[in-house]
Parts: C-alpha cells; sequence; structure tokens
C-alpha cells in the first residue's frame, strides 16, 4: 500500500528571531532554493507521493502558494494546521484523516540530507512495511537531540530525548518511517514534561515492540541542522559548494519527480521555463535538453 509523507513544518522559530519574526524557518531559502525543498525532496527519492504539510495558522498559506496541490511534481500535497507546538508526534493526530491505514514517513521541514546511498537507504526502508525505521547520524553534541544506543551485537537498546549524559553520540534525525496503525500508537502518548508529544515516545514504543530498525547514516552523508544562524549558513554554505563545484542540485524536487518518472521532459520544460531568470530554472532546462 502506497505510504503517505508528513513533512511537519510549523514552530515558532525562536532561535532564528529576528529572521522568523515575519517568516516561517522552513521557507527561509537554504542558498538557492526555501528550505521545505529539501525534506519533500527526501520523501520523493523515498518513493512517497502523497503529502500532508503541516504547519501554524499563521504561516500555512504560504505553504499552500509555495508548493500547490502537487500536480506540477507528479504528486499530491495536502496541508493542514498545527495550532500549537504540541510535539512531533502530534502530526499523525492532525493527521489521521489523510493517513488512513497507509503507512508513514515523516519528515521535519528543517531536515537537510544529503550524500551518496541515501536514495537506495530510503527506498528500503519504504519498502518495509511492517517495521519502523529511523535513521542514526554521529554528531559531536548528541545532548541536543534524540540519543540511540546500541547493545554490543549493535541492537538498538535505549532513545533518549535530549539526554544530560548520552550514552552514545548517535543523534535520531528528524526522518521517520512508521507501518500502518501509527496514528493509533500516536494517540497513546501522553505529553512528556515540556508539553510536547514526544517523537522519542513514539519510537521507544516500537521499539519495545521489536519494532524499530535503526540504520546509520555514515560519514559520507550530511544531516544537517538549521536551528541556529550559524548552523543555517553552513547549510547554505554547504548546498552552495557542491551544487558550483559539482553541477548538480541538492534538494530539487522537479529533477526527482523527472527521474521517479512522475513528470515527463514536456511538464519539466514548463517549470523551468516558468524560472528561466534564475540559475535553478536554466538548471531543470538542463535537465531536459542533456
Ligand atoms: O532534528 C532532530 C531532532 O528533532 C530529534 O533528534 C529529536 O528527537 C526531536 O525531538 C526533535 O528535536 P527538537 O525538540 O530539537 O525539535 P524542535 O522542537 O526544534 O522541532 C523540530 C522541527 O519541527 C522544527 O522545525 C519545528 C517543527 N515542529 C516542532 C514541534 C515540537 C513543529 O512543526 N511542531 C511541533 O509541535
Amino acid at each position: 500500500m502506497s505510504r503517505r509523507g508528513f513533512v511537519l513544518a510549523g514552530g515558532a522559530g525562536t532561535r532564528l528571531y529576528p529572521a522568523t519574526l515575519a517568516v516561517s524557518k522552513q521557507l527561509l531559502p537554504v542558498y538557492d532554493k526555501p528550505m521545505v525543498y529539501y525534506p519533500v525532496t527526501t520523501l520523493m527519492q523515498a518513493g512517497v507521493r502523497e503529502v500532508l504539510v503541516i504547519s501554524t495558522p499563521r504561516d500555512l498559506p504560504a505553504f499552500r502558494e509555495l508548493l500547490g496541490t502537487g500536480e506540477a511534481w507528479g504528486m499530491r500535497f495536502e496541508f493542514a494546521v498545527q495550532e500549537r507546538p504540541e510535539g512531533i508526534a502530534q502530526a499523525f493526530l492532525i493527521g489521521a484523516g489523510f493517513l488512513a491505514d497507509h503507512p508513514a514517513a515523516l519528515v521535519l521541514g528543517d531536515n537537510l540530507f544529503h550524500g551518496h546511498g541515501l536514495a537506495g537507504m530510503l527506498r528500503a526502508a519504504h519498502e518495509r512495511a511492517d517495521e519502523a525505521s529511523v535513521f542514526g547520524y554521529q554528531v559531536s553534541d548528541p545532548e541536543r537531540y534524540g540519543v540511540v544506543a546500541f547493545d554490543e551485537a549493535g541492537r538498538a537498546t535505549s532513545i533518549e530525548e535530549k539526554p544530560a549524559e548520552p550514552r552514545s553520540r548517535y543523534a535520531v534525525t528528524g526522518l521517520y518511517f512508521y507501518p500502518a496503525g501509527v496514528a493509533e500508537e500516536a494517540r497513546r502518548l501522553r505529553p512528556s514534561q515540556r508539553g510536547e508529544l514526544e517523537i522519542t515516545d513514539l519510537n521507544l514504543a516500537y521499539l519495545r515492540q521489536g519494532r524499530l530498525r535503526v540504520e546509520l547514516l555514515g560519514q559520507g552523508m550530511a544531516w544537517l541542522d538549521t536551528g541556529t544562524h550559524e548552523s543555517y549558513l553552513q547549510a547554505s554554505n554547504y548546498v552552495e559548494t557542491l551544487e558550483a563545484r559539482q553541477g548538480v542540485k541538492i534538494g530539487c524536487p522537479e529533477e526527482v519527480a523527472f527521474r521517479n518518472g512522475w513528470i515527463g521532459a514536456e511538464q519539466l520544460a514548463r517549470l523551468a521555463d516558468g524560472m528561466r531568470g534564475s540559475g535553478y530554472g536554466r538548471y531543470l532546462l538542463g535537465l531536459v535538453e542533456r
């Protein structure tokens, strides 16, 4: 059964004030395209075509304007409001109707993934319909994240949200695959001390059931953070450096739609034509002509 995607793009973005006083963080550009293009592209690389975009009452209209119905990319977008940032796992309560009895993939609207072999890992997670999958990434500051620890055989033994004393250096990234029934699992959660329905608690439920797979993203992969002014600029610099050097775009939904066979050359040319004044548009045009 087809998997339904969720992009969670709400929150107040207070750590980027004043840049986000009037604009959603996930709509700020990371170098040459809106931040939300990157997580949307990640879902597309996994093979997910139907996506619910969740944001604040203030910002949702702008996401609707940017992304539209999804038809232009051979996708389907729906939109839903999260009234208050009451936790990442709340996405499945908000989107229970959209999800119905499909498996789900959730990505945070400010998470940027890139690297060799990533698409294959995403596809594999997508195809494991009966298991949840999350991704671990080694970081220097695990106490800022959900942290997963392993036993000697490499099996995940614990996941803790922002532990003062992390048991490993592996952060759980903001990309989660769940089997059908995840909305029911989310309904059983209770708010944490910080008042949120924690995605870590949802992952723990699957871990306890023996239905959680933790895949490690190797050092050749990038999981970039846009949580502070510094890391936001670093993400932009990363994208600019690689794109300039390789002549290939990162987080380009039109390209992935084309390569997935979801749109044809004519449609790609139409999309490119609308943006021919920018390097991005000319890049798309180049894909058509190649
Ligand atoms: O980035 C990965 C980390 O994301 C994980 O390692 C943690 O386990 C997970 O809890 C989360 O950590 P944070 O608590 O630092 O996430 P933050 O509150 O910054 O929210 C992440 C993004 O999701 C942010 O862009 C805002 C959005 N969000 C968050 C919440 C809680 C919403 O749209 N709605 C929400 O209710």
